[in-house]
């Protein structure tokens, strides 16, 4: 079946469900397919920490009800090592900036009901199969699907956005040839589990500990979100909820402070990648969030990328649909300069909280000697704070 529309979008995912809210708001009218069910995408477990820069996209969108009574507000984060814990006050460092805790599933369930709201069941198409992109070097290139009746759809369109993820299809329509790749796999995992328990402290900690990295952080006042590092072919089986709880315990431990333990909710082991191409299109493709770029959990920069992605991709199609190609031609540029930024943070905050397996113990002296300048220099500290709570070139 052919049809027509301006913007065909591949992924439901963050990106491409606030592309779509985007251009709607702008009139412009898009198709969006994915590949999984409605259910699946309100379920997946991922990040949980906006930048106020994207709290305050959310709410310039007008998506923001929900994340304004239930995202927690935090001026700063713990660093633990060497049997201390430290603050970090971005409030102060940073001259008032925060983040929000407000989870990836909470975000995607604001924007799919948004989204079918204003335009009907049409809005999403989920639970799609075979996504194809073609002509993309055109100025009418295709989007073509299969939809759950088995009926294959053709989609002409001005612009395709590609916002289906780091295992998606549509990177793979940039010819090769003008394509560069940067990758960096890391030799660790991240074991993660969502508890029914309050969280036992009122900021995020991040800990350094000779068993691994270990991450407090949580949901709400009465869910608990942590993580331990783990070796990346780990197999969860290994990891009954007891063990966990007495790994936490242990990379956690204070004199005079106590994590509390609850019903373990959702188990899961997520690798840990840095990922950047360049450039970010190609002809009147683009693409957006993990489709083009990926960086460890460490920074919490993920879902912030793909958000800021999507705002500046929404102007240019904009302009581009008016028949104005500048910011479509600087769209890669504009969104690259953040994304390297933010590589680098969340490599950086990696490579200095994690044990490398192997490592000599050089390697441990030099990661607590940054940590101990972190926490001790106002110049190092605030250099993390801006990072974390967002920082931008323009
Ligand atoms: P995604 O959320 O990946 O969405 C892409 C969508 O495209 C998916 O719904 C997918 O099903 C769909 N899709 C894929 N292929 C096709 C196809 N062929 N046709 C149609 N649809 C398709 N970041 C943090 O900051 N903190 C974290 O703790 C954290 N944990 C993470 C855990 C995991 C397991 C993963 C994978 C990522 C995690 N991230 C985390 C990163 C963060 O969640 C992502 O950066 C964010 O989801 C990016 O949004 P996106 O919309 O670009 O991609
Ligand atoms: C989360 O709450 O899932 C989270 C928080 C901070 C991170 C990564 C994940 O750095």
């Amino acid at each position: 079946m052919r049809s027509r529309t301006q913007v065909g979008i591949v992924g439901a995912g963050p990106a491409g469900l606030l592309l779509s809210h985007l251009l709607a708001q702008r009139g412009i009218d898009s198709v969006l397919v994915e590949l999984r069910s409605r259910e699946y995408c309100e379920a997946r477990q991922r990040a949980g920490v906006l930048e106020d820069r994207s709290v305050a996209l959310l709410r310039d969108a007008g998506l923001a009800a929900r994340l304004n009574q239930q995202g927690l507000e935090h001026g700063g984060i713990y660093l633990q090592f060497d049997g201390e814990r430290h603050h970090i006050d971005f409030r102060e460092l940073t001259g008032g900036r925060t983040v929000t805790v407000y989870a990836q599933t909470e975000v995607v369930k604001d924007l799919i009901a948004r989204r079918l709201a204003d335009s009907g069941p049409e809005a999403i198409h989920f639970s799609v199969s075979g996504t194809e992109v073609a002509d993309v070097d055109t100025d009418r290139p295709v989007l073509g699907y299969t939809d759950t009746d088995g009926i294959r759809h053709d989609v002409t369109c001005d612009a395709i956005a590609g916002c289906d993820g780091f295992h998606g299809i549509t990177r793979m329509a940039l010819p090769a040839s003008m394509l560069t790749t940067w990758e960096r796999d890391y030799p660790y995992a991240w074991l993660g589990i969502l508890a029914d328990v309050p969280p036992s402290t009122d900021e995020l900690i991040y800990s350094h500990h000779s068993n691994g990295f270990a991450l407090h952080s949580l949901r709400s006042p009465t869910v608990s979100r942590l993580y331990l590092q783990v070796d990346p072919d780990e197999d969860i089986a290994e990891w009954p909820d007891e063990r966990i709880w007495a790994e936490l315990s242990r990379r956690f431990e204070l004199p005079g402070w106590t994590l509390q333990r609850g019903p373990v909710l959702d188990k899961n082991i997520t690798p840990m990648r840095s990922f950047v191409c360049a450039p970010m299109s190609y002809g009147r493709l683009f693409l957006a969030g993990d489709a083009a770029h990926i960086v460890p959990p460490t920074g919490a920069k993920g879902l912030n990328l793909a958000l800021a992605d999507v705002a500046v991709l929404a102007q240019a199609l904009d302009a581009l649909l008016h028949g104005d190609e500048k910011l479509a031609a600087a769209y890669s540029a504009t969104c690259l300069d953040r994304v390297w930024r933010s590589t680098h943070f969340s490599w950086w905050m990696t490579t200095m909280l994690h044990r490398t397996p192997g490592a000599d113990a050089m390697t441990t002296q030099l990661q607590l000697s940054q940590l101990r300048y972190v926490v001790g220099s106002r110049a190092a500290a605030t250099s993390l704070a801006e990072n974390y709570t967002g920082f931008a070139f323009h």
